[in-house]
């Protein structure tokens, strides 16, 4: 009987999932997407387990959503796993997030890399423990000359260092003569940041009901469309990011300006 229901449900999903990738428009893929990966310490207490089941749960999400992605040409994929203020969680939880971290960079990276995906990290990752900065290399190492999606992970990030990263940055050149005050620009900020070279995301999105940008991206999140959802990040399918590409498509983007009609 359970298995009836289950498969029931399960072909509903898949009937979701069809009809949404009929709705996406494959000619306006956002060509960068930022997550906000939230809600699995809830997600996991309402079932009775520890936190830390919540965030096993929620790397298995950020693989399918890294397939999807990759299937559907998004060409960069930002996922906040942990910010400079995470470090205030309790000890265990942060080292089972760095473990967590290792764990995933070596299980998916031979499907990761056979999927043409490239491995990009951006935060403070100098002060990361040693087998994290060693897993990310290797990663770096394997992946760097992939063409399909950049996986970049944003680690120990916060907006406000980046911020402030970017004008110490400034501020030597300016004092070794390679720029002018004059020369400092909205341009030269942003390829002063982590994300340098990359496009600002055309689309943010945040699941499990809280409304706010935690930090996140701050500078590149200027002109994004943000889809939040009352949904737990290890409860985000595939047909919640169709939902999501799809509802982005139906934005109107003025950038301050209006549309000719
Ligand atoms: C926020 O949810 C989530 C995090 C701080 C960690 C995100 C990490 C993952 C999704 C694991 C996969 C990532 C990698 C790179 C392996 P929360 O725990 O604050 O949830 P809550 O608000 O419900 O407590």
């Amino acid at each position: 009987m359970l298995r009836r229901i289950t498969n029931l449900f399960n072909r509903k999903e898949m009937a979701d999932e069809n009809m949404l990738l009929q709705s996406v428009d494959r000619n306006r893929i956002p060509k960068h997407i930022a997550i906000i990966m939230d809600g699995n310490g809830r997600w996991a207490r309402r079932r009775g387990m520890p936190r830390s089941l919540g965030h096993r749960a929620g790397a298995e999400t950020l693989r399918n959503v890294v397939k999807l992605c990759s299937e559907l040409g998004v060409q960069y994929l930002t996922c906040y796993a942990f910010s400079t203020e995470n470090w205030k969680r309790p000890q265990d939880e942060v080292s089972f997030l760095m473990d967590l971290l290792v764990e995933y960079l070596e299980k998916e990276i031979e499907e990761l890399h056979n999927n043409n995906v490239r491995i990009n990290a951006i935060g403070r990752l100098d002060e990361l423990p040693s087998q994290a900065q060693q897993a990310l290399a290797r990663a770096f190492h394997k992946t760097g000359n992939n063409t399909g999606l950049t996986l970049n992970l944003a680690l120990n990030y916060g907006g406000r260092r980046e911020i402030t990263d970017a004008v110490i940055e400034i501020v030597n050149r300016v004092n070794k003569g390679e720029i002018k005050c004059e020369e400092i620009n909205d341009v030269l900020i942003g390829q002063s940041l982590y994300t340098a070279g990359m496009p600002d995301p055309e689309l943010l999105i945040r699941p499990s009901g809280d409304c706010r940008i935690s930090n996140f991206l701050l500078w590149q999140l200027a002109y994004t469309e943000f889809w939040l959802s009352d949904v737990m990040w290890p409860d985000f399918q595939r047909q919640h990011l169709l939902e999501a590409i799809v509802g982005f498509q139906q934005r109107e983007r003025r950038f301050g300006g209006l549309i000719k009609k």
